[in-house]
């Protein structure tokens, strides 16, 4: 049987998506009362691209449940000297019960994952962040119901962390609102994709070059790098983006209890404001402990399926 691989938001159904999130409250809860990896199964964690949070998520998180993480880094493996990803693959596939990475191109996990008989997870990809996105709807859920749920998105909306918020978010049934120049918007097939999901969730996207608009009313005020990993620092992107910096005069327009989600890192003074940041309103280090529940909410599920 093919393995359950979790490479993009929607490879979990709505009602996938709303039992990890379930489970990963309850871990939340109860840190060493599901020792879902007891034996221990080993899990390999491949880094192509620097890493804190999702490192030391995926690292201590595997050890909370009874398994063992065994974290490597491109550069110190064969495949930093050109040893194909689809050996790679058929190699670890041999030795771990899952195979989570971080890389570059989606066509460089797709490709891994295609030769992979465990289940491959992305731990960040140019074009989505799904492990991200579990923890960023974990941390509104202990805010308000997903369901129903406006969440304005301002900044660059057309690499990883765009893509899977309209994704993830359109999957619980939430209302999200883009705040991006043209030329930084999720891209169409992106929002083709989050339509056909809407229609089942009742969830919708709305895609403006207003930041203020997309803010107005908004429940929660999400945002992110605009110079990400594998890219040139660029004048043109600070200058075409900084109408769209989440700070205190752009939340106001939002509800007067809105949260405020980064996935981090932050580069303060430039997204984000410290003012913001560090204000009353801003749940991000919450959000960058539940990538620890989140994850091993998303391992015990993937792995049970596929016993
Ligand atoms: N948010 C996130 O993925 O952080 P790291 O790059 O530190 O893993
Ligand atoms: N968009 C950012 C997210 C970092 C967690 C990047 O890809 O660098």
């Amino acid at each position: 049987m093919k393995p359950h691989h979790f490479l993009r938001d929607d490879d979990l159904t709505p009602a996938e998506q709303a039992e990890i999130l379930d489970l990963a409250a309850k871990l939340k809860a109860d840190r060493h009362g599901y020792p879902a990896l007891a034996g221990p199964k080993s899990v390999a964690v491949v880094f192509e691209k620097p890493s804190t949070r999702t490192r030391l998520s995926f690292d201590i998180g595997i050890a909370e449940l009874g398994g063992h993480p065994v974290l490597l880094d491109a550069q110190s493996t064969q495949l930093g000297r050109g040893e194909s990803i689809g050996d790679t693959a058929k190699v670890l596939s041999r030795y771990v019960s899952a195979i989570v990475i971080r890389t570059f191109g989606d066509d460089r996990i797709a490709e891994l994952a295609s030769h992979a008989t465990v289940p491959v997870v992305n731990a960040l990809t140019d074009g989505w962040h799904p492990c991200q996105l579990l923890a960023d709807l974990q941390t509104v859920a202990e805010h308000r119901p997903l369901k129903g749920t406006h969440l304005a998105y301002v900044g660059d909306a057309a690499f990883n962390m765009g893509n899977s918020t309209v994704i993830a978010c359109s999957l619980a049934g939430m209302h999200v609102r883009i705040g991006a120049p043209e030329g930084y918007q999720p891209a169409p097939d992106v929002l083709a994709r989050a339509a056909e999901i809407n229609a089942a969730t009742g969830g919708s996207v709305l895609v403006t070059n207003d930041p203020v608009a997309a803010v107005t009313g908004a429940h929660v005020v999400s945002t992110d790098a605009w110079i990400s990993m594998g890219m040139a620092d660029s004048a043109q992107r600070f200058g075409d983006l900084g109408r769209y910096q989440l700070n205190a005069e752009l939340l106001a327009h939002a509800a007067d209890d809105a949260i405020v989600l980064h996935c981090l890192p932050a580069h303060r003074g430039e997204e984000i404001t410290d003012e913001v940041m560090d204000g009353p309103q801003s749940r991000v280090f919450e959000q960058a402990e539940n990538r620890l529940h989140a994850q091993k909410a998303l391992l015990a599920w993937l792995l049970k399926e596929a016993a």
